[in-house]
């Protein structure tokens, strides 16, 4: 079967990293979450004191991008791969809200996008790519064959991150991660360089009453469409 490229793209925590793997697990395509990639930035800049809530040296972060190495490696037992940064396993630590608070600035960057962009769209050269993230129909993969934009009420998606971290044990309340997550909307949909929008040719989707397995059903679906008729 022909490999095609898969965007996804949408509003922080409506659950795109989950169907995006599921794709890729089915289709045994590549799964690339580019916001990880944006998160391990992040994590860069506050190991460094580059960024902090009184605080944003940029410049300082430009220069020193150079020394930021972001590699993917494909964990078996959780079926999906994990994010180093300069060789070190920072799947976890990327995902605090701590981590959440800084990220949109960091991704307001230019430069930072110019080279994570590049990155992104050398693993999506020979296509059979899932990659979720807030620009991938648009400005990643703007031939992408497949391009979805998954939404779901504030409320639903700050819920569902709730969950995520109350099960891993993070000591977060609902409140906060919901002026997280609306916070963060605001600026991925108002910055200048590659702001969230609807791709022309996307097909929105709102799961805020769908479970995951009816979400899956629906997608699988129209990716099966869109494959054959490449
Ligand atoms: O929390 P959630 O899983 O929804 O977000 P994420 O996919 O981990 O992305 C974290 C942040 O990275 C977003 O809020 C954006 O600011 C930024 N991002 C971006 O600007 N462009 C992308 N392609 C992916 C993420």
């Amino acid at each position: 079967m022909k490999k095609i490229t898969i965007a996804i793209d949408g509003f922080s925590s409506t659950g795109k990293s989950t169907i995006a793997k599921q794709l890729a697990n089915t289709l045994t395509y590549i799964y690339v979450d580019s916001g990880a990639m944006y998160r391990a930035v992040t994590l860069y800049a506050m190991q460094h004191k580059f960024i902090s809530e009184s605080y944003f040296y940029v410049d300082n972060l430009i220069s020193s991008l150079h020394k930021i190495n972001l590699t993917f490696k494909f964990n078996k037992e959780l079926g999906f791969a994990e994010m180093y940064l300069n060789g070190i396993n920072v799947e976890n630590e990327i995902r605090t809200l701590e981590v959440s608070k800084f990220v949109s600035k960091i991704a307001e960057v230019s430069e930072v996008r110019k080279k994570l962009v590049e990155q992104q769209q050398k693993m999506g050269i020979n296509k059979g790519v899932v990659m979720d993230g807030r620009d991938i129909g648009t400005v990643v993969f703007p031939n992408a064959e497949l391009k979805l934009f998954i939404n779901a009420s504030a409320q639903k998606r700050a819920q569902r991150r709730f969950d995520e971290l109350f099960k891993r044990g993070d000591k977060v309340t609902f409140d906060e991660i919901l002026k997280n997550v609306e916070y963060r909307d605001h600026i991925d949909s108002t910055r200048e360089d590659s702001p969230l929008t609807i791709a022309k040719d996307a097909i929105v989707i709102d799961n805020s009453e769908m479970t995951l397995d009816e979400q899956f059903e629906k997608i699988y679906a129209i990716a099966l469409q869109v494959i054959n008729k490449s």
